[in-house]
């Protein structure tokens, strides 16, 4: 296991952007406890069903904001949008600052409060804006309207727990064109990357053993990072798919995965043979993801890729993962570093592209 020094990342031990941080499901009433971006925090939704984000140990005795109370007492710790601590009963809001004492009357001191981070739930997951530099979010969630369109599946999220891998590795996957072929047993008809500002694009092109192919045999797969922990992958052949995996720092090294696929019915409503092809499509979707897991289960990290002249873009793809692990005022540089459009020797960049 190597950390975010090692791979010469940059200022920071853990990344800028949005990261999933539980399914919607997993979250009830009860608030959560969380261990990501190596800290310890306290997940909750308030009485709006909106999920709320803060540092977990509360500043008057460092209880855990998320602790279980098991007392009749403890019943109604959520307040509207606000939660009390469960040890003195401090009460906190979506932005951590303590606004009410229970045996206290004057001005709460600015010292008590935790560090509070932006949320959105969307598409069955609850993201969360980490930022070592506790600025606002400067980009977005990626859009995913296929969730909300009545033509499509919704999905169950798998939880793929942790790898004991550095995010690096994870997303080198991005531009690494050559392990097509001994992991998904896939002919490589095209394959591009682009880079632009905080995203990352795959597109590529070929015949795949288990996913359907179109007319002409070819799938095409444009794969998308926006930010450096949620790829969204679509899929056109026969099934049009969409595939998401999302992945967040736990610990320096160690790496949380989830995994969801959805696909466009063929009819309206589904019929019970769209329902066969869409969980088809997620157990291969899950099945062809979990051969880059098993690889990266078992590998050291490479903290130096001894790269060919026909291995897919790395360089590229690394210097625009920096642009994460460092002051935004720095991302820029990064950003013009892998900016464009990068080829991988030997193999056809896109074919609208090449036809210019
Ligand atoms: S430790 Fe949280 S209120 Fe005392
Ligand atoms: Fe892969």
């Amino acid at each position: 296991m190597a950390g975010s020094a090692e791979y010469g990342l940059g200022e920071f031990v853990f990344p800028r952007g949005w990261f999933m941080v539980a399914r919607s499901a997993d979250l009830g009433n009860e608030p959560m406890p969380l261990h990501m971006f190596g800290r310890e925090l306290a997940l909750y939704r308030g009485e709006s069903g909106q999920p709320y984000l803060l540092d977990a140990y509360c500043p008057h005795m460092k209880a855990h904001l998320a602790a279980e109370q098991t007392s009749s007492e403890g019943a109604g710790r959520i307040e509207g949008e606000f939660i009390r601590c469960p040890y003195h009963w401090w009460r906190f809001g979506p932005d951590g600052r303590c606004n009410a004492i229970p045996y206290f009357e004057g001005d709460i001191p600015a010292a008590a409060k935790v560090r509070a981070y932006p949320t959105q739930e969307r598409f069955g997951c609850i993201f969360a804006w980490h930022d070592p530099e506790e600025l606002a979010p400067d980009f977005d969630l990626p859009d995913v309207p296929e969730w909300d369109d009545a033509a499509w599946f919704t999905c169950e999220w798998d939880d793929l727990g942790t790898l004991d891998v550095h995010p690096q590795e994870i997303t080198d996957n991005l531009v690494d064109t050559r392990h097509f072929g001994p992991i998904y047993g896939q002919r490589i008809v095209y394959f591009e990357s682009v880079f632009e500002g905080v995203k990352g694009w795959q597109y590529s092109g070929g015949g795949h053993e288990t996913m359907v192919a179109s007319d002409e045999g070819v799938m095409a797969v444009d794969a998308c990072y926006q930010g450096p922990g949620l790829l969204v992958a679509r899929y056109s052949g026969e099934t049009d798919a969409v595939q998401m995996i999302f992945h967040t720092p736990k610990d320096d090294g160690v790496t949380q995965v989830w995994h969801g696929l959805i696909t466009r019915a063929k009819t309206t409503p589904p019929t019970t043979d769209d329902v066969a092809v869409n969980q088809q499509y997620h157990d291969v979707g899950l099945a062809a993801f979990s051969q880059d897991f098993a690889i990266w289960q078992s590998k050291a990290p490479a903290v130096q890729i001894l790269r060919m002249p026909g291995d897919g873009p790395f360089h590229r793809c690394r210097a625009w993962y920096r642009q994460f692990y460092n002051p935004r005022a720095q991302a820029a540089e990064y950003q013009a570093r892998a900016d464009g459009s990068h080829e991988t020797q030997g193999i056809a960049i896109r074919p609208a592209l090449a036809a210019e």
